[in-house]
């Protein structure tokens, strides 16, 4: 479904991504862990075409979106849907015009039928009798369920989730990893979940991605992440840092 061969991204003079391996085949969840300003965010961002590689490419089914014009990334961008980091939900609109946004821009007018669409979106995601709030009325979780919502109101094939349960609590949390699950059991969603919460990540993938300092360091099943004896995976897995912040560097003596 998805093919990365060989990515480079520079931004300035820092090397994001420095020859990115990877696939995800039609059906699979990969879960893709890392440290935080490791470049996961801007890997998601190439998947559709938000940004573009310095050097390598990128199939999505079969097709290479390295230098598409708009509108075949357009019809790219229908078959993979994709949760922002943050949301990302126009502020200006309410929580329904945000969830609808993506059908109007594929053309679809029919008041009725979007109002319907929304509705039973809405359902999915427990969040009925909210679509006239706007976005700053909501709590962290709603917003969340709101963008997952837009992000899958066009039934895309392929969903990218960047960090869809940070900032929730367990239960929400909880619903949303059986919502990744159930998506991909009852309509074959091929989706890559970018998440730093490693009982997500073993509870929701088939396959794990370790990226680091710009390149795939670890790819395997969840039980061979866990069982592995590579000492920088441990040191993730534990939560372990080198450097250690001590109080002194606070000014403080300890
Ligand atoms: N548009 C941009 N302009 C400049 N630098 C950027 C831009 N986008 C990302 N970066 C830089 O690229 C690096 C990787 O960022 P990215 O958001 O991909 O990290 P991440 O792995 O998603 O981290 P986190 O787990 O905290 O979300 C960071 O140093 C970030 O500052
Ligand atoms: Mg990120």
């Amino acid at each position: 479904m998805i093919e990365v061969r060989s990515l480079v991204k520079k931004i300035g003079a820092q090397e994001i991504l420095r020859g990115v391996d990877l696939e995800v085949a039609r059906g699979e969840t990969l879960a893709i862990i890392g440290r935080s300003g490791g470049g996961k965010s801007v890997l998601l961002k190439h998947l559709i075409g938000l940004m573009k590689p310095d050097t390598g490419q990128i199939w999505v089914e079969g097709q290479n979106i390295i230098g598409m014009k708009e509108r075949s990334l357009a019809s790219i961008r229908q078959k993979v849907g994709i949760l922002f980091q943050g949301s990302a939900l126009f502020d200006s609109m309410t929580v329904a015009e945000n969830i609808a946004f993506p059908l109007r821009e594929a053309g679809e007018r029919d008041p009725k039928l979007l109002r319907r669409r929304v509705t039973e979106i809405l359902e999915v995601m427990e969040l009925q009798g909210e679509e006239e709030k706007m976005p700053v009325n909501l709590s962290g979780g709603m917003k969340k369920r709101v963008g997952l919502a837009r992000s899958i109101i066009r039934q895309p094939s392929c969903i990218l989730y960047d960090e869809p349960t940070s900032g929730l609590d367990p239960i929400v949390s909880d619903s949303i990893n059986r919502l990744i699950r159930r998506l991909q059991q009852r309509f074959g969603v091929t989706s890559i979940v970018v998440t730093h919460d490693m009982k997500n990540a073993f509870h929701v993938a088939d396959r794990v991605a370790y990226l680091h300092e710009g390149r795939i360091y670890f790819h395997g099943t969840p039980d061979e992440l866990r069982t592995s004896t590579d000492k920088l995976i441990q040191d993730f897995l534990l939560g372990r840092s080198e450097e250690q912040l001590t109080p002194k560097a606070f000014g403080v003596e300890s």
